[in-house]
């Protein structure tokens, strides 16, 4: 029986592990024993009870808890999710925090759990190498969950030759269909209500202006070594993604679009132990089209600073802020991709003369993020 602890089990991630884990074969050979909030206590409390888990990490405890529930320790606080991964000291740890804060919890993972399934590509985007080299150096095996990264990781496994070319495939987000024109004016309930996927909002946003699929070029990047990345746009996201080779080929990974099986190849690896709906092939149109770079010029922004890991740490602190601000009614939809776009040039400016080396410390990669926000919001006000 291997033990598994969630880093954001009350989130869209989270929960459909928790499904994965009720199904036959989880049941009998994962045990989960540990996860953690930002402030659900509620939901972590439901947690506890169900799987009498052995510890749990809330970060803003809302409320006056006390430090043991039901035989759990309950951390609380800044770092009480790298305290509760420590303590668990599970075999696995599937790291499903949304946005910045999951890289501490990654890096606390990669230190105390034999595997790292990785849904929070942000661990990857913002640290450039830091966080593969740290698994490497610990000889720890990460496994992406975000499900292009799972579809490459499965489509390479017995390749012994690096793909020439990676394609990601994208569902063109929310609002793929509204004129260009009428973008600016879209709402964030328009926004968030995805054609395909049930996701977090900030990813769901993320899809719509496609600053999600610049995060996944830059997690490819760093996780297969390929700088030659295209995207395309497969509406019904059966495709989770392709590699070609030199030879021509094209493999290309095909199934129905639902998170748990990424999530359960992840624990389950190498085998697969999932039972879930087969698609039908006789009837299947595959289709593709090519990106707008006009509607999605978030994308044609990642592409310009792939490689280099300060733009990329600034691109994503920009978007976490400017999304925030977005939900809040604070700026206009097209508005993102200015505050990013501004906070870029002006990171830039102030990393003249170390933009496009790899990071050699946390607290290198903590600074660049925290300089990018305080930049972000100022442009933000100027916006207004
Ligand atoms: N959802 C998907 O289908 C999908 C697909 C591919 C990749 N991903 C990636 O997976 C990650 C999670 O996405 P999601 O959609 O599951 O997000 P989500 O639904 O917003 O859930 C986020 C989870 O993280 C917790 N959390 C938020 N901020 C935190 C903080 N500062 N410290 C500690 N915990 C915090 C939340 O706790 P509370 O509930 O208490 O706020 C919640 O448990 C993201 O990196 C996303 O890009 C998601």
């Amino acid at each position: 029986m291997k033990t598994l602890f969630i880093a954001g089990i009350s989130g869209s991630i989270g929960e459909q592990a928790l499904e994965v884990l009720n199904t036959e074969w989880f049941k009998e050979n994962v045990k989960l024993i540990g996860g953690s909030v930002y402030s659900n206590w509620n939901k972590l409390k439901i947690d506890i009870d169900k799987y009498k888990l052995k510890a749990v990490a809330i970060v803003n405890a809302q409320q006056n808890l006390p430090n043991d529930y039901n035989d759990c320790k309950i951390f609380q606080g800044e770092d009480s999710v790298e305290k509760a991964i420590q303590y668990c000291d599970s075999d696995i740890s599937l790291i499903a925090t949304s946005g910045f804060s999951g890289l501490k919890h990654t890096i606390s993972a990669i230190n105390f759990s034999e595997r790292i399934c990785l849904a929070n590509k942000e661990s990857i985007v913002c640290g450039g190498n830091y966080v593969l080299n740290l698994a490497k150096k610990f000889k720890k095996l990460i496994i992406p969950v975000d499900s292009e990264h799972s579809a490459i990781y499965q489509l390479l496994l017995g390749e012994v030759t690096i793909p020439e070319k990676i394609i990601l495939t994208a569902s063109g987000g929310s609002v793929r269909d509204i004129p260009i024109d009428s973008l600016e004016n879209v709402t964030p309930k328009e926004v968030l209500n995805h054609p395909v996927w049930s996701m977090g909002a900030r990813i769901t946003v993320d899809s719509a202006t496609m600053v999600n699929k610049g995060l996944e070029v830059f997690e490819a990047y760093h996780l297969f070594g390929v700088k030659n990345i295209d995207v395309l746009i497969n509406r019904d996201s059966h495709v989770h993604s392709i590699v070609q080779f030199s030879d021509g080929v094209f493999k290309m990974h095909f199934g129905l679009p639902n998170m748990k099986v990424p999530i359960a190849f992840s624990i389950s690896y190498p085998e697969r132990k999932f039972n879930f709906n087969k698609p039908l092939l006789s009837n299947t149109k595959i289709e593709f089209q090519k990106v707008d770079y006009n509607r999605y010029p978030s994308l044609q922004l990642a592409f310009n600073i792939l490689g280099n890991p300060i733009l990329q740490n600034a691109f994503n602190a920009a978007d976490e802020v400017a999304v925030e601000s977005f939900l809040s009614g604070g700026i206009k939809f097209t508005d993102i991709y200015y505050i990013i776009y501004k906070t870029i040039n002006k990171i830039q400016q102030e990393f003249s003369n170390s933009t496009g080396r790899e990071f050699i410390s946390l607290e290198e990669i903590l600074e660049v993020d925290k300089i990018s926000r305080t930049i972000a919001k100022q442009f933000i006000l100027q916006s207004r």
